[in-house]
């Protein structure tokens, strides 16, 4: 077998299969499983994100006594947006989970700005560390109008009046929230809902924002309002984003950071650009 070289990358033992190969989930668990034996070290993540905000370090967390994350590192500068993508079930919602407070933390350290957060609790990590969890199973509130759930996203934070301008913005910018202002959130779409969810955190204003699957269910017209809501939220807001995304291709596709998550430990780092023409990403996890 060839392609063990770490950077060259080219793995080319793989061989026969061409496109239309289907691999079994078991196939890609085990040749997934072979890429994450050389996990890149912290060093080459460092230089990826340029100027460290976020961090994780050496993070051991899961749920209960199960550990899930088993080592785990990142790191993200301010204002960038990192895409983890992996398995079903390699931990990459635990890792937001974590971030947010979600989980029994065993080890490691997780800090924002220098800040050692690692203990604070989910209430704090909004109010306090400025981190925000969106898409948080259905976080929207069905019978609250949609004008009040976007306000509901600075009540959080203790900030009204701002809240309430930046509704207003939301409004001016989605005339589909707009029209529907009035009426209780029930009443939406499940793409409008998503819309709903991700535009609240317009409202939150947070530093940095957790996105649990924000394509999931939904129609091609919705996916891409809702990446159009994270990129005004990156790059006009300069929030800093740290996504999973089932889709990798629009995940990597939007992210500038991208993570290859397996079995709870990162299998792969690279510039979102690289990871979609990395071969070995595409043959597992971009479905050709
Ligand atoms: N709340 C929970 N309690 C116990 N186990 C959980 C919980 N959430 C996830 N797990 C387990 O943790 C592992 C990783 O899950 P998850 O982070 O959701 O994976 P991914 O998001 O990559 O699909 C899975 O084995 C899953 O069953
Ligand atoms: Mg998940």
């Amino acid at each position: 077998m060839a392609g063990e070289g770490k950077d060259g990358k080219r793995i080319s033992g793989y061989g026969l299969g061409d496109i239309s190969t289907v691999m079994s989930v078991e196939d890609v668990q085990k040749e997934a499983e072979k890429i994450a034996s050389e996990s890149p070290k912290v060093g080459y993540l460092e230089d990826l994100a340029g100027d460290t905000f976020l961090s994780i370090d050496t993070l051991r967390a899961g749920y209960g006594r199960m550990e899930i994350l088993h080592g785990f590192s990142l790191r993200v500068a301010k204002g960038q947006s990192l895409c983890l993508i992996g398995p079903n079930g390699a931990g990459k919602s635990t890792v937001l989970h974590s971030i947010f407070g979600f989980t029994n933390i065993m080890g490691g350290t997780i800090s924002v700005g220098g800040k050692d957060i690692t203990k604070l609790s989910a209430n704090e990590k909004l109010r306090d560390a400025g981190i925000a969890y969106i898409l948080q199973d259905n976080s929207v509130f069905p019978q609250m109008t949609v004008e009040e759930n976007l306000w509901m996203g600075g009540f959080l934070k203790g900030r009204p009046v701002e809240a309430r301008e930046a509704a207003e913005k939301v409004f001016d910018k989605y005339s589909r929230l707009a029209e529907r202002r009035k009426q209780p959130a029930n009443v939406l779409s499940g793409g409008e809902r998503r819309l709903l969810e991700i535009s609240r955190a317009l409202v939150m204003n947070p530093e940095v924002l957790l996105v649990d699957e924000p394509s999931i269910g939904l129609e091609p017209r919705f996916i891409d309002m809702v990446f159009e809501i994270l990129d005004d939220l990156q790059r006009v807001e300069g929030k800093t984003i740290i996504m999973v995304e089932q889709n990798a291709k629009k995940g990597l596709e939007f992210a500038d950071i991208g993570y290859v998550l397996v079995s709870g430990q990162l299998a792969k780092a690279g510039k979102g650009d690289d990871l979609l023409a990395d071969p070995e990403v595409g043959r597992l996890f971009l479905g050709g």
